[in-house]
C-alpha cells in the first residue's frame, strides 16, 4: 500500500452550510483516558443552504456513546456514525436539538489536536479542525455559535478549570470532584473553542477598557514558575492599551486568560478569552530567556490578543481566507512591536525573516498564493506566505491609501463584519468604500504566487540637471501587472537631494501599476544614487546595478535607515557570491567609518549592519546549483577579513559597552540593542581571530549574568572547534539540566555547528534525558534547527544530513503528523542544489514516498515537494 496524493478542497467549491448551529452547551467530564463530552447542539436549517441535504457532522477519532434528537433516542436507521463523522439521513427541516455523548482519550492524543494532556494539564487545540476530535460538529468557521461550557474534574488533578468567555459558577461535586461553568456571549466558530484543566499557578492584574469595563487579566503557568510570567502579563496590558489607541478596539469580556503549556504544535492560539500558549512564548526570566525571547513573547502575546478583533469578532468564512486574520494580525503585531521598540530596527527584522522564510517558499515547489485556491491539508497552509506576505499586503495597502484612510477602512471593516465570517473581498471592500478607489488590481497580490522582480535603471543628464529612472516589474507567473508601491528618493554625495521635482511621486511613493514606467526628476544638481523601496515598501526582489561606492554612499548618507542597512547587505552579499579583496577592504573601511560615527548612538541598528546576509540568503540569491560548502567558506572568509580589519574598533565597542551591559538586566529595546552590538562585536572578533575569540567568549561566559550574553558567548564559542568549546557546552548542559527551554537553546546551538561531527552529536543528543520525541519544542530545537539552520551539514554531499532528517520525519509522522510535515518543508528548496546534493535529496524524498500509511499532512508536503 502506497500513500496516494490526498484529494484537494477547492475555494470555488465553497457552499454555505446546509445547517447552522446557534447554541452549544457542553458538559465535559475530564478523565485521563475516558473523558466524556455531552454536547447539546441547537441546530436549524440554513436559509442560504441546500434544503434537501442530509446533516453531516465532522468527526475525527471519536467514539459515539449516545445520540438524542429533541430529547428522544434516535433510531439506528436514521443515522450513521463512525470515528470520522456522523450523518443524519433525514434531519428535521426545522430548528431542533441534538444531544451527542462522545468519549475521547486525552492521554493517548499525541497529535496535540483536540483535547490532550501535557505534563498532566488538560488542554485543547481546535484550529483548524480539532473541535471534531471532541464532538461531532459542523466544524467550519462560518458556523458560529454561543457556547456554554461546564467542566468537571477531580479537584486534586485539575484544581483550575478554564473555558471561553466569562466564569458563571463553580462548586464541588461530591467529595473529590468539582466543576466550573463558563459562558461566552460572542458567537464564534468551533476552532476558537478551548478548555483547560490542571494544577496551575497564576499571576494577574486588572485593566479598565476605554468603555469602562474592568477586565481581570491572568497568565497561568506551571506552579512554581509564576515569577517567569510577569513579562507576558505586562505585554497583555500593553497590547490592550495599544489596540484601543491604534485601532479603537476595546476588549469585550470580563476576563482574559493566557495559559502556558509544555507541548504545543505551534506558537500560540487565540481561543476566545482563553489564549493557549507554547510555554516558550510566556516564560521568561533574565537567567533563562534571551532578549530575542522577550521580544518574541511581547509580539506573540500581542498577536493572539489582537486576534480578538481580527480573527474572533471578525472571523474567516473558510480556510482559504486564512490570511484575512493572520496577515492582518501579523501586520498589527508588527506595528505594536514597532511602537514598543525601534521602528527601523524592527522593520529590518521583519524583512530578514521574510527573506529567510517566505522568499524561498515562494520560489520553490511549496509556493502558493497568499489566498490559496486549493488545499489537501489546511494545517500545511500556516505558512510564511499566508502570515508574512499577508502582512506585507496590508502594509502596502496602508502605504497606498495613507494612514488616515487606512484607519477609516479598518474601522469600517470591523463595523461591517463584526460577528460575521468574512472574506478577503469584504476586507478590500471596506477600503474601497472609504477611499472611493477601485482596489481590484491591488487584489491580485492575494492571487499571484511568487516574488515579483523590480528592475531599475537610472540615467543622469548633467547638462539638463535631469535624472531619469526606468522601473519595470517582472512576475514569476504571467498575468496582469501588480500594484507595487515604490518608496524612493535620490541621494547625493552629501545626503538626500533637495529641490528636486518629480510629479509622478506622491509623498515619496511611486505606484508602479504597469509593466514599466519612466520617472523624470528635474533640478538634479549632481549625479544621484537612487534609494529604492525605502522601508521595504513592497515584498519584491530589487535589481538595481550600483557600484560599491554608490551603495556605500547610501549606507553613509541615506535618510532611510532600512536602505542604509540594505546597502551594506548588498555589498556584503556580492562579496560572498564573488570575493574580491580590494572591494572587501573598501567595505571594511566604510563599516569602520559607520561604526566610528554612530555605533554607540544606535547600537541595535549597528549590530544589524554588522550582521552579514545569511548563508540561506546567499543560496536564495544564487537560485541554482547551490553548493552550501562554497557559500559557507566565502561568508566565513569575508567575516574573518572584516574581523581583522575592524579589530580595534570592535574591541573599542566591547569596552565602551561593558559598563552598560554588565549591570542589572532589563529587557527593554535600548538595553537589548547594547547587548546585541557587544555580542556582534565579540562574534566578529572571533571570526577574525578564533584563538582570541575563544578566550574572550570563555571569559564572557564565566561572568555572564543573563541568558542573552551567556548564549551569545556560547554560540560564538560553538563555531570554534576545541577543548574550550566542549567544556563550555558540557558545563552549560549541566547548569541548565532542569530547564527544558534553556536546553532547547543548547540543543539548537549544537545542531547548527557546521562540522561533519554534528551528525553524531545529534544522534548522541537524542539520547539525552531531556530530549523527547513527544514534545515539539525539543524536536524543533534539535532537528528543525539542524534542517533549517545548518546548511552545510543538512545538505552534505553524501546525503547523510538529508537522511537524518528523513528518519525523524518518518518516526514522527504516526504520532504527530503536523510536526512531521513541518519538518519535511526543510526540503522545499531541494531542486536548487547542485546535482550531487539534488540526487541525494531526491533519493531520500522518494524513500519516504514509499512508506505505507503516511499522514495526509506529510503526503501533501511530499507530493508537492516532488512535483
Ligand atoms: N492561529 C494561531 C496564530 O495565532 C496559530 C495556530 C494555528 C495555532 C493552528 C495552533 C494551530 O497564528
Ligand atoms: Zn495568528
Amino acid at each position: 500500500m502506497r500513500t496516494e496524493t490526498p484529494p484537494l478542497i477547492r475555494l470555488e467549491d465553497y457552499r454555505p452550510s446546509a445547517f447552522l448551529i446557534d447554541r452549544v452547551d457542553l458538559d465535559i467530564r475530564l478523565d485521563p483516558h475516558a473523558t466524556r463530552i455531552t454536547a447539546d447542539l441547537a441546530l436549524r436549517p440554513n436559509p442560504d443552504g441546500d434544503p434537501a441535504a442530509p446533516l453531516h457532522l465532522d468527526g475525527d477519532d471519536l467514539i459515539l456513546v449516545a445520540i438524542d434528537l429533541d430529547g428522544a433516542a434516535l433510531p439506528a436507521e436514521d443515522f450513521a456514525a463512525g470515528p470520522g463523522g456522523l450523518t443524519l439521513h433525514r434531519p428535521p427541516r426545522r430548528p431542533f436539538t441534538l444531544r451527542l455523548v462522545t468519549q475521547v482519550d486525552p492521554t493517548a492524543n499525541t497529535k496535540l489536536m483536540g483535547l490532550y494532556r501535557t505534563d498532566g494539564v488538560y488542554c485543547t487545540q481546535c484550529e483548524a479542525d480539532g473541535f471534531r476530535r471532541i464532538t461531532y460538529f459542523l466544524d467550519r468557521p462560518d458556523v458560529m455559535a454561543v457556547y456554554t461550557t461546564r467542566i468537571e474534574a477531580r479537584r486534586d488533578e485539575a484544581p483550575v478549570l478554564l473555558g471561553n468567555g466569562n466564569p458563571v459558577e463553580s462548586g464541588p461535586v461530591g467529595t473529590d470532584r468539582h466543576y466550573a461553568v463558563w459562558h461566552d456571549p460572542h458567537p464564534k466558530p468551533a476552532y476558537l473553542f478551548a478548555v483547560v484543566g490542571g494544577r496551575l499557578g497564576k499571576v494577574e492584574t486588572s485593566f479598565r477598557t476605554m468603555e469602562g469595563r474592568d477586565v481581570t487579566c491572568a497568565v497561568y503557568v506551571e506552579p512554581g514558575k509564576e515569577d517567569r510570567a510577569g513579562y507576558a502579563l505586562d505585554a497583555v496590558v500593553r497590547s490592550m492599551e495599544w489596540d484601543e489607541r491604534a485601532f479603537g478596539r476595546p476588549y469585550d469580556l470580563d476576563v482574559f486568560n493566557v495559559v502556558a503549556v509544555a507541548a504545543f504544535n505551534m506558537g500560540a492560539m487565540e481561543n476566545k478569552g482563553l489564549n493557549i500558549f507554547n510555554d516558550k512564548y510566556v516564560l521568561a526570566a533574565p537567567e533563562t530567556a534571551t532578549d530575542a525571547d522577550y521580544a518574541a513573547i511581547e509580539a506573540i502575546i500581542a498577536h493572539e490578543y489582537f486576534h480578538n478583533w481580527s480573527g474572533n469578532r471578525v472571523t474567516c468564512r473558510d480556510w482559504f481566507q486564512l490570511c484575512l486574520k493572520e496577515g492582518l494580525t501579523v501586520f498589527r503585531d508588527q506595528e505594536f512591536s514597532s511602537d514598543m521598540r525601534s521602528r527601523p530596527v524592527h522593520r529590518i527584522g521583519e524583512v530578514r525573516s521574510l527573506r529567510a522564510r517566505q522568499f524561498p517558499e515562494d520560489a520553490g515547489p511549496l509556493k502558493h498564493p497568499v489566498r490559496p485556491t486549493a488545499y489537501a491539508e489546511i494545517n500545511n497552509f500556516y505558512t510564511a506566505t499566508v502570515y508574512d506576505k499577508g502582512a506585507e499586503i496590508v502594509r502596502m495597502l496602508k502605504t497606498l491609501i495613507g494612514a488616515e484612510a487606512f484607519r477609516a477602512g479598518m474601522d469600517r471593516y470591523f463595523a461591517e463584519n463584526d460577528g460575521r465570517a468574512a472574506t478577503v473581498e469584504d476586507f478590500l471592500a471596506a477600503f474601497a468604500a472609504v477611499t472611493g478607489r477601485d482596489l481590484s488590481a491591488f487584489a491580485r497580490w492575494y492571487e499571484r504566487p511568487g516574488t515579483p522582480r523590480l528592475t531599475a535603471e537610472g540615467r543622469y543628464d548633467p547638462a539638463a540637471r535631469r535624472y531619469t529612472l526606468k522601473l519595470a516589474q517582472t512576475l514569476p507567473v504571467e498575468g496582469p501587472p501588480l500594484v507595487i508601491p515604490v518608496a524612493l528618493g535620490l541621494v547625493g554625495a552629501g545626503g538626500p537631494l533637495t529641490g528636486v521635482t518629480c510629479p509622478a511621486l506622491d509623498g515619496g511613493v511611486f505606484v508602479l501599476d504597469r509593466p514599466g514606467a519612466e520617472l523624470v526628476f528635474e533640478g538634479v544638481a549632481e549625479e544621484p544614487v537612487p534609494s529604492l523601496l525605502r522601508d521595504f515598501s513592497a515584498p519584491v526582489r530589487l535589481d538595481l546595478a550600483l557600484s560599491d561606492d554608490h551603495r556605500l554612499r547610501l549606507l553613509a548618507r541615506d535618510s532611510d535607515p532600512f536602505n542604509r542597512w540594505q546597502a551594506a547587505q548588498d555589498v556584503a552579499l556580492s562579496l560572498i557570491l564573488a570575493f574580491d579583496p580590494v572591494r572587501a577592504d573598501a567595505f571594511a573601511q566604510a563599516l569602520g567609518t559607520f561604526l566610528d560615527g554612530e555605533a554607540l548612538a544606535d547600537p541595535a541598528f549597528a549590530a544589524l549592519v554588522l550582521a552579514l546576509p545569511t548563508e540561506g540568503e546567499a543560496a536564495d540569491a544564487l537560485a541554482r546549483d547551490v553548493d552550501p560548502d562554497a557559500i559557507h567558506a566565502a561568508r566565513r572568509s569575508l567575516r574573518a577579513r572584516l574581523g581583522r580589519v575592524l579589530r580595534a574598533r570592535l574591541e573599542g565597542i566591547d569596552a565602551a559597552l561593558a559598563p552598560a551591559t554588565e549591570g542589572a538586566y532589563s529587557p527593554d529595546a535600548a538595553s537589548a540593542g547594547r547587548r546585541s552590538l557587544r555580542n556582534a562585536a565579540l562574534d566578529l572578533i572571533a571570526a577574525g581571530d578564533p584563538e582570541a575569540g575563544a578566550a574572550l567568549a570563555t571569559r564572557r561566559l564565566s561572568c555572564a549574568t543573563n541568558m542573552t550574553d551567556r548564549l551569545a558567548a556560547l554560540a560564538t564559542l560553538a563555531q570554534i572547534p576545541g577543548e574550550a568549546r566542549e567544556e563550555a557546552l558540557a558545563a552549560f548542559g549541566e547548569r541548565f539540566a532542569a530547564e527544558p527551554l534553556v536546553l532547547d537553546k543548547w540543543f539548537a546551538i549544537q545542531a547548527t555547528i557546521p562540522e561533519p561531527e554534528t551528525l553524531d552529536r545529534i544522534e548522541r543528543l537524542t539520547r539525552h534525558p531531556a530530549f523527547s520525541m513527544t514534545n515539539p519544542n525539543r524536536v524543533r530545537a534539535l532537528v528543525a534547527s539542524f534542517a533549517m539552520a545548518n546548511p552545510t551539514q543538512f545538505a552534505r554531499a553524501d546525503g547523510a544530513g538529508f537522511a537524518l532528517v528523513g528518519r525523524f520525519v518518518r518516526a514522527l509522522d504516526p504520532a504527530n503528523p503536523q510536526v512531521a510535515a513541518r519538518l519535511l518543508t526543510a526540503f522545499g528548496s531541494w531542486r536548487r542544489y547542485e546535482k550531487t546534493r539534488r540526487a541525494a535529496a531526491s533519493e531520500m524524498l522518494n524513500g519516504i514516498k514509499g512508506v505505507p500509511g503516511l499522514s495526509r499532512d506529510v503526503a501533501d508536503i511530499l507530493g508537492r515537494t516532488l512535483q
